[in-house]
Order: structure tokens, then C-alpha cells, then sequence
């Protein structure tokens, strides 16, 4: 399949979303880099232009499902074709559930799962008019099982999961590759706030360069580290009360 030749990253500010977008266009894409912080997406651009590489940035909050639509549209003018749209925004956070209030909650759907839909689906019209494509969902491994004061989280990470999934099974007679990134821990302002240990952590580069060689072969799921990746497959199969035990545990008995 190759280096995609015209991408849209959303959540490509930051962390993992700027990474892929720097790797991307090191191997030859055009970016389109999507988020709300205008400077910082000008710095990505500036960086990847002055190592000859091509980006341009649009300004979107993808909590807007109107916006999430337009900014794939005027990509895919803008570069002339959409190859692969990579919906990585997102926001993290844990909470008690003893203190979860349904506002916070909602915000939370609203970008990990409004906003990591709306793209996707703004596209697949596009792609199945070209005859190609490839869709990308950031997800998360801990969208895998229930992990204590993450509610909201991993119930949007398994959302965007499940809805990756059935997207692949779908468009995939029609040429459209689906692709779930499941990631670990990644050193990024997201888990900067974390007061607890983060085993097996990757920087984003690191991660991006694992994700981007993966994703020409367009697998179902880029998991990774390996260590989480078992220990999250094994988590899947264990009884509820052992499971809850051992996670309560390791997260200090919150
Ligand atoms: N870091 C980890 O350990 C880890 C593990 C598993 C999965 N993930 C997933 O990886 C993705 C990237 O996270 P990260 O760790 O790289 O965190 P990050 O550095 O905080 O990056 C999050 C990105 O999402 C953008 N974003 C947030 N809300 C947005 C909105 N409403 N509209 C448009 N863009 C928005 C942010 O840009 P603006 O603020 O400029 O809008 C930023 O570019 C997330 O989906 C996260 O759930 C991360």
C-alpha cells in the first residue's frame, strides 16, 4: 500500500496526534493537521515545512459534529484526495465514580466519541466515490475491560473500538481499510497529570514510528506495548472479582 499521499490528523497539536503527523510527512504524506491550539499547530507546520516535508493546519473542535464534517470536506478539496484520516483527538481523565458528574461525562463523549466519529464518517462517502481508503481510530487498550475511576474513559475508548470494528467489516468489500490503534501509556501532556505509575510508558515518537510502519499493512488493531497488549487480551478472559481485585490493587485501592 505504501505512504499514504494526503492525510488529516485530528488531536495533531500534541502528543501522539503531532508525532504521527511529523512521521507522516517525513515519509512523503501531505498532513492536514486538525485541533482547537492555533500555535501550536503553526509550529508542527513550520517544523515539518522546514524539513521538507508538507502540512497545513485547520483550526476545529471536533466536539462540533458540523465542524468534525466540514474539516474533512475541506481537506479533502484542499489536498486534492483523502487517503487516510487518522481521528486521534481525544481527552483523558479519571474520577471516582462517586464523584462523576454527568456534564463532565457528556464533555468527554462528546470529544472521544462524537468527535472521534464524526470525522471518520464525514469520510467514508469520500473514500468509497475514490475507490480507497484507510480510516483510523486512537483508541485505547484500556477500552478493553473496566479499570477503577476510569469510567467515562474506557467506556468511550470501547465505544470507538466496537465502532471501528463494524466499520472494517462493512467497507472493507469496497476497499476501505479500517485500522483501531490501541495504545498504552504514552509520555504526552494527557498523561502528564497521572499520580500513578505508568508501566511499559513510550514517548510519542516512539509510538508514532510503531504506529505508522504498521499501518501500510492496514491491520484490524496496532496494539501496543507487548507486555500490556498480553496482560490487557489475558484481563479480558479473568472473572469479574478477580479482575476488579487485582486492578483495585494495582491502582492503590481507589
Ligand atoms: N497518552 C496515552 O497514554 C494514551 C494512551 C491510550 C490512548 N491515548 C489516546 O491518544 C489520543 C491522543 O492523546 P495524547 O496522549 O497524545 O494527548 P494530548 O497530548 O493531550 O493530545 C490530545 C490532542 O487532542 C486534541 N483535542 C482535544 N480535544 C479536542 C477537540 N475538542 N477538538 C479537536 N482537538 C482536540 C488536542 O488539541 P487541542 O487542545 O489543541 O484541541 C491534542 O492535540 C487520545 O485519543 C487518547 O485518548 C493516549
Amino acid at each position: 500500500m505504501g505512504t499514504p499521499k494526503t492525510v488529516l490528523v485530528t488531536g495533531a497539536s500534541s502528543g501522539i496526534g503531532r508525532a504521527l503527523a511529523v512521521e507522516l510527512a517525513r515519509r512523503g504524506a501531505h498532513v492536514m493537521a486538525a485541533a482547537r491550539r492555533e500555535p501550536e499547530l503553526t509550529k508542527l507546520c513550520a517544523e515539518i515545512a522546514a524539513s521538507g516535508g508538507k502540512a497545513s493546519f485547520t483550526v476545529c473542535d471536533v466536539a462540533d459534529p458540523k465542524a468534525a464534517a466540514e474539516l474533512v470536506r475541506s481537506t479533502d478539496r484542499e489536498l486534492g484526495s483523502l487517503d487516510m484520516v487518522i481521528s486521534n483527538a481525544g481527552v483523558g481523565g479519571s474520577t471516582h465514580s462517586a464523584r462523576l458528574d454527568v456534564e463532565s461525562v457528556s464533555r468527554m463523549i462528546d470529544i472521544n466519541v462524537r468527535g472521534a466519529i464524526a470525522p471518520l464518517v464525514a469520510a467514508i462517502p469520500i473514500m468509497l466515490a475514490q475507490k480507497h481508503g484507510q480510516l483510523v481510530g486512537v483508541s485505547s487498550l484500556a477500552g478493553r475491560r473496566a479499570l477503577p475511576t476510569a469510567a467515562a474513559y474506557n467506556a468511550t475508548k470501547a465505544a470507538l473500538s466496537t465502532f471501528l470494528e463494524t466499520l472494517r467489516m462493512d467497507l472493507d468489500p469496497a476497499g476501505i481499510k479500517v485500522t483501531d490503534v490501541q495504545p498504552g501509556f504514552v509520555s504526552t501532556d494527557m498523561t502528564a497529570k497521572n499520580e500513578f505509575r505508568m508501566p511499559f510508558i513510550w514517548t510519542p515518537e516512539k509510538a508514532a514510528t510503531f504506529v505508522v510502519d504498521r499501518l501500510e499493512r492496514a491491520p484490524r488493531i496496532i496494539a501496543f506495548p507487548l507486555p500490556l497488549d498480553l496482560l490487557t487480551r489475558f484481563a479480558r478472559h479473568l472473572p469479574y472479582a478477580i479482575h476488579s481485585w487485582a486492578t483495585r490493587q494495582l491502582a492503590g485501592n481507589r
